[in-house]
């Protein structure tokens, strides 16, 4: 091999090292949108700060952990996504690979495969993981949960192997998973505020499972026993995660959030509370405010755990910062469990991407909502806009 020859050789290795870096494939940017590199002509008044700082790097210097969910076919298909994650967030949720019927086979055996890959890629790039969910009462495998009940001799059994089922399923997922957070049950509670029961859920047909009509003393006996079993889990495997209640609709500020508010002061197992906040850009400001400053009188962790926003009369891209200016003046750092987005780019919303609720558009292009939120948190983090 002559001298030029050696050099494209060692040049071939050091591209391909970045290439397959254990982090996920391509570490380029494969968005070819104008949003995503610096223009030649100054057509696109793209300031020069959104190249030099992800969201993830501002939302730091805020004080503020910035997340984001995706699914295991996004993560697979979209190399986009992968760029974006690291770039612009901390944390990451997945949106169904760690609910019970992704993970429990029909005959009860445990399959982690798809979460261990996502989660390995989420450890090799530095994103801290949060767990969703050990309990809801949609997405769980009741294929065998119904096969136990109708295998017991009576309802007093079914109900121990149901209450078994939810403990041993509990003890696995701490076992198995490091998170930083887990939701640990998921909308337990009707609008009104009454626990969440046959009569006020309608049936669908998706794994719908209630927990708590087997536990005497209903749903509320099912989620004291739910953040028991985690947080004696997490004890017995030397681990420590936040262990939160999370819903939706707390903005409308409806019997809920007072229910969802109560409970959680009142259980010591419980550290904070999610409000997903699957909002449209109209949502009244003030309900938002009074939301957040609820949910802080508990002195519990704030978390907003699902947040997405639907186009409306107002703005989107400044309910999005109303929201991040709001939450991070009315929630104590001590207090703060982050804000997450459910989702990355439109195309993958559980919304449809013609609802547009996210930062990124269709294409993984900088939406209006992304610079305005970037702007924003550059604004008051002080860092260097240059
Ligand atoms: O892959 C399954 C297949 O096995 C199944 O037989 C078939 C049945 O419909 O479809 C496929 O399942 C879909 C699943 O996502 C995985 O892609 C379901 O139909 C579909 O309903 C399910 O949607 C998820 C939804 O929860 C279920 O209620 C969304 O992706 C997920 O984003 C959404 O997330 C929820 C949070 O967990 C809780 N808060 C609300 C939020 C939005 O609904």
């Amino acid at each position: 091999m002559n001298k030029i020859n050696f050099i494209y050789f060692i040049a071939a290795i050091l591209v391909a090292a970045t290439l397959f870096s254990s982090c996920g494939g391509k570490t380029l940017d494969p968005d070819p949108d104008p949003y995503d590199t610096e223009p030649a002509t100054p057509v696109d008044k793209t300031p020069k700060s959104v190249y030099k700082y992800g969201l993830r790097e501002l939302a730091q210097a805020n004080g503020l952990l910035i997340g984001a969910e995706y699914t295991y076919s996004e993560y697979a298909q979209d190399d986009s996504l992968r760029v974006v994650l690291k770039r612009d967030f901390e944390a990451v949720t997945f949106g169904n690979e760690m609910k019970h019927d992704n993970i429990v086979a029909g005959d009860g055996a445990l399959v982690f495969n798809r979460a261990d890959q996502m989660a390995q890629w989420a450890k090799d790039c530095g994103l801290k993981l949060f767990g969703h969910t050990l309990g809801w009462h949609n997405q769980q495998q009741s294929d065998y949960l119904n096969a136990l009940i109708s295998g017991a001799k009576d309802a007093d059994e079914a109900a121990a192997l149901v209450r078994k089922a939810h403990k041993t399923w509990v003890e696995a997922m701490v076992k198995h998973f490091d998170v930083y957070g887990w939701d640990v049950v998921n909308e337990v509670f009707s609008d009104s505020g009454d626990w969440r029961s046959s009569a006020n859920t309608s049936t669908k047909d998706y794994h719908q499972f209630l927990w708590g009509s087997y536990y005497s003393g209903g749903t509320k006996a099912f989620v004291d026993s739910a953040f028991r079993n985690a947080r004696e889990a997490l004890e017995r495997n030397g681990k420590t995660a936040d262990l939160y209640i999370n819903d939706y609709s707390l903005e409308w500020l409806g019997g809920k959030l007072e229910a969802i508010c109560n409970y959680a002061q009142n259980n010591p197992d419980v550290t904070g509370i999610g409000t997903q906040m699957h909002i449209s850009a109209d949502v009244p400001r003030d309900n938002i405010k009074t939301m957040l400053e609820r949910m802080v009188k508990t002195g519990k962790k704030v978390r907003i755990s699902e947040l997405d926003v639907t186009l409306g009369t107002a703005d989107q891209a400044e309910t999005i910062v109303y929201i991040f200016d709001q939450y991070l003046k009315i929630v104590p750092e001590a207090q703060r469990g982050g804000i997450s987005f459910w989702g990355v780019s439109d195309k993958n919303s559980w919304l449809g991407y013609s609802k547009e609720p996210l930062l990124y558009s269709y294409s993984y292009r900088r939406k209006d909502a992304y610079l305005k939120l970037h702007a924003y948190l550059l604004e008051r983090s002080g860092l260097d806009k240059n």
